[in-house]
């Protein structure tokens, strides 16, 4: 089977720009977050489905999921996230399984978040990176580039496994408080030491 990293790390922690340094260098890449969007845009496979479990008031005129509107409703309703979860996660997990499996690259990175917190993909994955920085470069980060307030990502982050947890289950770790300079360098490192890990692991098969 195809070598296969799990990537994960808090929200901001940098998973996305790692990912895509590993993928300049010709990895291949499968993010869990943009198999969601996709299920979820206009003619995803998931939108029929939780339009008949959610309502029309959570699909959007041009035919995708109305993710605002979905927010809300499964914000402070876990009886609600649960039943948006088992819909979509069992389709996310199968299309992220369907597409790691059929990648012909040495090794693939699998992006999941909550990687850790769910242990959903232990079965597919080899491996575990954990990209991480500390707390106040999270939160300046991800307050920069989004419409979040410091205050929404402290709660998303509270609803999270905390940094050391997350670390403590790595196989490898990505120090990201520095610049991105020196997120190029460990990952073009890192990038060798998976050649070499994929290899042997094909070797070995
Ligand atoms: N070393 C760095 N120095 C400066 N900015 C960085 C660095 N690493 C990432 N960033 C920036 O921080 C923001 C968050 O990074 P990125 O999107 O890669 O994180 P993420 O872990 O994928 O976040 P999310 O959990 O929201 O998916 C981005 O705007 C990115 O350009
Ligand atoms: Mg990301």
């Amino acid at each position: 089977m195809v070598y296969c990293i799990g990537v994960t790390g808090g929200i901001g922690s940098g998973k996305s720009s790692a990912a895509n340094l590993f993928a300049e260098l010709g990895a291949a890449v499968v993010d869990t977050d943009e198999i969601a969007r996709h299920l979820t845009a206009r003619d995803g496979d998931a939108v029929g489905t939780i339009a008949k479990a959610f309502g029309d008031a959570v699909i959007a005129p041009d035919g995708s999921l109305n993710r605002a509107a979905m927010r809300e409703l499964v914000f402070a309703d876990t009886g609600r996230r649960r039943q948006l979860e088992a819909i979509l996660h069992p389709m996310i997990r199968a299309e992220a399984r369907r597409r790691v499996l059929s990648a012909t690259t040495p090794y693939v990175l699998l992006l999941v978040p909550l990687l850790l917190e769910n242990k959903s993909y232990t079965s597919i994955v080899q491996r575990v990176l954990v990209v991480d920085c500390d707390e106040a470069a999270q939160i300046e980060r991800t307050v920069r580039r989004s419409q979040l307030s410091e205050e929404s990502v402290r709660a998303i982050m509270a609803a999270q496994l905390p940094r050391e947890k997350r670390v403590e289950q790595a196989d490898d770790v990505i120090d990201n408080n520095g610049d991105l300079e020196q997120l190029r360098s460990q990952v073009t490192a890192l990038h060798q030491r998976y050649l070499e890990l994929a290899e042997a692991h094909r070797r070995q098969e």
